[in-house]
């Protein structure tokens, strides 16, 4: 389900069953799709919400999600008090503001801005947001050169591979851009040096790497894609910048891999993006995105408005957010600091690695990856085995609490299908060897089943 659809009008007359405790407090129907006529005691209203969420997923099994699903209380009380402010309004909330330039300043530094120059960059709603931001800046900027040079502005492309998390695809239906999606293959699970100077033509607005894709958790080789970028320009070609989606190694790389060249120590790299509300360790929703300087992000994308009090600019997609996961953001990193980040990643990675070797070691099932970037990894079902699939055993690790997604890889791979395990902050090894346990158990119920018995979910958004 993507959307909300209304209901039919007969569905329309269902009401919430109320318990018999609040009898007399709530004796007026209360409609499941309309506004009710009168009002209810806060109390009561309260209730029925919480009951109602009762049969969602425990959000520290959902091994699916990317997102944090644990924080400090300290966090979560600096987060309520903070929920009211408008991170927009600027002027009336500074002290918010300077936070967020703070956390930009911090970020550019981990991504290793150049001291000298002037790193440009701003808080969004997450990643999507932040590479929709990226996509057009290098969108408007090819257009420029374009005009500059007095040659067509029709038909800009941008250079993926189809591993990219659908917000690429996103960014190019709304912006029309023509997604110029890299196959994945057999022995190719993400996009390669090779491949994406192949795909690279004139009408380039760039080159996205990804840093931890969303389908096995491997880095993309920033530093070879630039090098083979180089040389395509340096031989007479398109001079073709890089966008780093970085969603979620963009808060694990500086800390554990920080020999890895992979952000602004790569002069091609443009902008980057990642998501505060993954491995930066906040609850959703926080991303940030940042140029290397401000020759990378067009003034033709910046507005500057008034109506808030003092002349402001913006570049965003939405107006009105909360600033509570921007100040979270800033708890964190003067809490963890960079040790304390190394540390918990440091952690969460090793319990990811150990968890991989325990399933390397199951008969039933092979390894895709072994989380040897970010701390996620995916596996497929060992040769010869028919009588189930990754998606039976996803259901048997559900029924006991377990929430590991089945999906299967994109194109030129769909008949690969695979399981995956994000690890974050909050799973412990305790945890992991009790998931063990209960897959190795789940594999032996499948093995069990004479034929597969989960239709696949066609519409698994990671
Ligand atoms: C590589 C990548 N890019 C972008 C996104 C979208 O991130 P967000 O949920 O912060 O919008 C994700 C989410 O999983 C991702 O893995």
């Amino acid at each position: 389900m993507v959307l909300s659809r209304k209901v039919p009008h007969a569905d329309r007359a269902a009401q919430l069953a109320v318990n018999p405790m609040y009898a007399g407090i709530a004796d007026v129907p209360i409609p499941r799709f309309d506004l009710p006529d009168g009002e209810l005691p806060p109390g009561l209203a309260s209730q029925i919400v919480h009951d109602e969420l009762m049969l969602d997923g425990n959000a520290r099994l959902n091994l699916a999600t990317f997102v944090s699903t644990w924080m400090e209380p300290e966090a979560g009380h600096l987060i309520a008090d903070t929920l009211d402010k408008n991170m927009v309004d600027r002027d009336e909330y500074p002290q918010t503001a300077e936070l967020e330039r703070r956390c930009v300043n911090i970020i550019a530094r981990l991504w290793n801005a150049p001291e000298e120059g002037n790193a440009i960059g701003t808080s969004t709603t997450g990643s999507s947001e932040a590479a929709m931001l990226g996509g057009l800046a290098l969108k408007h900027r090819w257009r420029a050169r374009r005009r500059a040079a007095g040659q067509p502005e029709d038909r800009p492309n941008l250079v993926m591979g189809t591993n990219v998390q659908v917000c690429w695809e996103k960014f190019c239906r709304y912006f029309d851009v023509e997604p110029r999606l890299v196959p994945v293959a057999r022995d190719r699970h993400h996009l390669t040096a090779h491949e994406a100077v192949r795909h690279c033509d004139e009408r380039t607005i760039g080159v996205v790497g990804i840093l931890g894709s969303t389908f096995d958790g491997s880095y993309e080789p920033i530093a070879e894609m630039a090098a083979a970028l180089d040389r395509l320009a340096a031989d007479g070609g398109p001079d073709v910048p890089i966008h780093v989606d970085a969603a979620s190694g963009g808060f694990v790389a500086p800390f554990l891999d920080p020999d890895l060249h992979w952000d602004f120590r790569v002069e091609r790299v443009a902008s980057i993006n990642a998501s505060g509300h993954k491995f930066g360790l906040v609850y959703p929703g926080v991303g940030w995105v940042v140029w290397r300087d401000d020759h990378a992000l067009p003034d033709d994308l910046v507005f500057s408005v008034s109506y808030l009090g003092g002349a402001q600019s913006t570049f965003a997609l939405t107006f009105s957010r909360s600033g509570a996961p921007v100040v979270a953001q800033y708890y964190n990193f003067l809490r963890l600091g960079r040790d304390g980040y190394r540390r918990v990643q440091l952690a969460t990675r090793d319990v990811a690695r150990r968890l991989a070797e325990g399933i390397a070691a199951l008969d039933q099932f092979t390894l895709l990856t072994r989380a040897l970037h970010i701390p996620v990894f995916a596996f497929r079902l060992a040769d010869g085995i028919t009588n189930y699939t990754v998606h039976d055993v996803s259901r048997a690790l559900r029924s006991r609490g377990w929430l590991v997604p089945a999906y299967p890889f994109p194109p030129d791979l769909e008949d690969l299908h695979v399981l995956r395990i994000v690890v974050r902050n909050g799973f412990s090894s305790d945890l992991g060897d009790a998931l063990l346990q209960d897959l190795r158990e789940a594999a032996a119920e499948c093995e069990r089943q004479p034929a597969p018995l989960t239709v696949p979910d066609p519409g698994f958004h990671h």
